[in-house]
């Protein structure tokens, strides 16, 4: 078969490791012809692609970022983007397409696939908000990264007696804050599925401060929103799949610690360092297991689904129903394990 592979979305550690497992599978077990779509759907409407083959991925599995390029474009929302994407499927004699996303890219490879395109869907986000698979690659990374920065902060945090607020990803889930706070021992964590109230954060800081523990971290996910009246943020721009830019919740939330509190508060917001560099070796081991399935996938034909890891097994599930519902931090982790920690 020739088999078209993109990447969409925001980066992640793991899709070369995809790229690389559905390519070798293919090329020497199905003896498939690989294209390779630049830059996610934008690729795919405009016709731009690279030679994809085992040699070509030589040396790619630990490295970050990803050897096709990736972009936030949204075929449905670009004039024209939907028949030029057919267009050039047709073109380039495209019988299969693997698309490697989150939510976002997964929704056109939904649609698409609605629309008569052969394709499968390997999930990826370091934000581990996808239903329908039990996690995502690059979600371990990206939490061996915060909880790295963590530990750093822990020993300025003790050294000056502050408070520091550590903000990282995940958008409107708060898997990263969850896992990075309890591994690196957070005294506060405020994640998008509980709004958190100021006053109650601060109570809780004076408290351990009156006990004698001068230095806190509080962990706050990118997404994390005050309860309604509580605290004024600022709205956002939007992009092509609707989300908001988020980032910047740790300076307000600091600036009110600070002004409620007295206690000296410091910012780090991790930003894209959760996102680059080599993954782990668990993120290549799930990424690897992804690709092979995706591709023998695309030779049972089972076109419209998305492979996904349950109970430590790669299964199929429809990609409709991959993209349906966002998968949001159990409150067992929140409460009876992050919480006995916090004070
Ligand atoms: O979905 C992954 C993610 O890193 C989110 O955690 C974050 O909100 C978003 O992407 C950032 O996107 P961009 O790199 O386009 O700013």
């Amino acid at each position: 078969m020739r088999v078209g592979v993109l990447t969409g979305g925001g980066d992640c550690p793991g899709l070369n490791a995809v790229i690389r497992a559905v390519v070798r599978r293919g090329e020497v077990g199905h003896r498939d012809e690989f294209l390779g779509f630049l830059d996610g759907w934008h690729g795919v409407i405009e016709g731009r692609t690279m030679a994809l083959d085992v040699e070509r991925c030589r040396g790619i599995l630990p490295r970050g970022g990803t050897i096709l390029g990736t972009s936030r474009t949204n075929p449905y929302r670009v004039a024209g983007g939907v028949e030029g994407a057919l267009r050039t499927l047709r073109s380039e004699r495209i019988d299969a397409l693997v698309a490697i996303g989150g939510e976002d890219t997964l929704g056109v490879a939904s649609r698409l696939s609605g629309a008569g395109v052969s394709v499968v869907g390997v999930p990826k986000t370091i934000d581990n908000d996808l239903s329908a698979t039990e996690v995502t690659f690059g979600f371990h990374t990206a939490v061996q990264i915060a909880t790295e920065a963590i530990d750093r902060l822990h020993t300025t945090a003790e050294s000056h007696d502050r408070v520091i607020v550590c903000e990282v990803m995940g958008r409107h889930a708060g898997w990263i804050a969850t896992y990075a706070g309890i591994a690196g021992g957070a005294a506060q964590i405020l994640v998008p599925e509980e709004p958190f109230d100021i006053e109650v954060v601060c109570r809780n800081l004076k408290a351990r401060h009156a006990k004698g523990r001068f230095a806190s971290i509080v962990v706050v996910a990118e997404g994390a929103t005050p309860a309604e009246g509580t605290l004024a943020v600022v709205s956002r721009e939007v992009d092509q799949f609707g989300h908001p830019r988020l980032g910047g919740i740790a300076n307000v939330l600091a600036t009110a610690i600070e002004d409620r509190t007295g206690f000296e508060t410091r910012v780090t917001i991790l930003g894209h360092v959760q996102r680059g560099g080599t993954p782990t070796a668990f993120d290549r081991v799930l990424a690897t297991r992804f690709g092979i399935a995706a591709i023998d996938a695309v030779h049972d034909r089972a076109f419209g689904q998305m492979v996904a890891l349950r109970a430590d097994r790669i299964v199929r599930v429809p990609l409709a129903e991959a993209v349906s519902e966002l998968k949001r931090v159990d409150p067992y982790l929140l409460h009876d394990v992050a919480e006995v920690f916090f004070g």
